[in-house]
């Protein structure tokens, strides 16, 4: 019976791939901070920042943001101003808001901790399956598989040499996972991904060479430039969300009126500055106190 066949030999790569992998791990480990770190708020955080950032612009300001909040509580109570301070260069400053609210959530459902469990961190606001899960592994050791871009494309290559839709990739990422050491095993999936099975891979120099399909039987990528776990993001220059990170960085300092902003953002269309100012308000971003706009939301107004 080929199937038969078929699953015995699939079976067999998965597992010979694991062995690679864990035997390849110290080579690929990346000196991250937040690595194995002991503290489920640090990894709960370095998650969030991760979310649409790269690893070396997330180091200083997660470094900051824990010297200010060493734990939800500091966070919760703290306004949101301050947080989206912190935020300054990671940009998406909705995911502070997020982070803000989640810590707060934390104070009051969850005895001021991160939850452990995939399904209470899934409740948490800005929090989604791949953060839920790298949460629920890294920071507890939850058997759980970690699916993000790099390693949807390490999936996609090393063992299917065929492009995966989300859910298949979850399966066989969910199959391919040790009962052993699921953590270390996802970190190594991540820094694969990341350091030698990049949108451009890097196969002459990869340690998982041998234990990958794609190398074995050669064909076209099956995992291009972008994974079908992912969207490749927009160009930042002059977009909206670069205008919007502008109106936010004006009010680091301080309040400013609505003609305030518009003279310091003398290039941008004023039409434009309205629709951005009235987003941000709505999202709970900005506020405005006394005909002026101000960091953080209404309720931080209110306190
Ligand atoms: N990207 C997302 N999570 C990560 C992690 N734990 N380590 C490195 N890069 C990551």
């Amino acid at each position: 019976m080929p199937e038969v066949v078929l699953e015995a030999d699939a079976l067999k790569a998965l597992v010979a791939f694991r062995r690679s992998l864990r035997r390849a791990a110290p080579e690929l480990r990346r000196d991250l901070p937040w690595i194995a770190h002991d503290d489920p708020w640090a990894v709960f955080v370095a998650e969030i920042m991760l979310q649409q950032t790269s690893t070396g612009r997330v180091v200083e300001p997660w470094r900051r943001f824990l010297d200010t909040f060493a734990s939800p509580s500091s966070c919760a109570q703290a306004p949101l101003a301050e947080v989206l301070r912190l935020w300054s260069g990671l940009g998406y400053p909705r995911r502070a808001k997020s982070l803000h609210d989640a810590a707060r959530e934390m104070c009051e459902r969850f005895d001021s901790a991160v939850p452990a469990s995939v399904d209470d961190l899934l409740s948490l606001p800005g929090v989604g399956p791949y953060t839920a899960h790298a949460v629920a592994s890294f920071a507890f050791g939850a058997p759980v598989a970690v699916l993000d871009t790099n390693v949807g494309r390490v999936l996609a290559r090393a063992l299917a040499n065929r492009p995966l839709r989300p859910r298949e990739a979850q399966s066989l990422a969910s199959k391919l996972l040790p009962r052993e050491g699921a953590a270390a095993f996802n970190q190594a999936m991540i820094d694969l991904g990341a350091q030698f099975c990049t949108r451009d891979p890097r196969c002459m120099s990869c340690p998982l060479r041998r234990a990958c399909r794609f190398q074995r039987e050669g064909g076209t990528d099956p995992a291009p430039r972008s994974a079908a776990v992912s969207r490749p993001q927009a160009s930042f220059a002059n977009s909206d969300r670069q205008v919007r990170g502008r109106i936010l960085k004006l009010l680091h300092e301080t309040a400013l009126t609505r003609r305030n902003v518009i003279v310091g953002l003398a290039d941008v269309d004023v039409e434009r500055i309205e629709v951005l100012l009235a987003q941000l308000e709505r999202e709970g971003l900005i506020g405005r106190v006394a005909g002026r706009f101000v960091l953080g939301g209404h309720a931080e107004v209110a306190r």
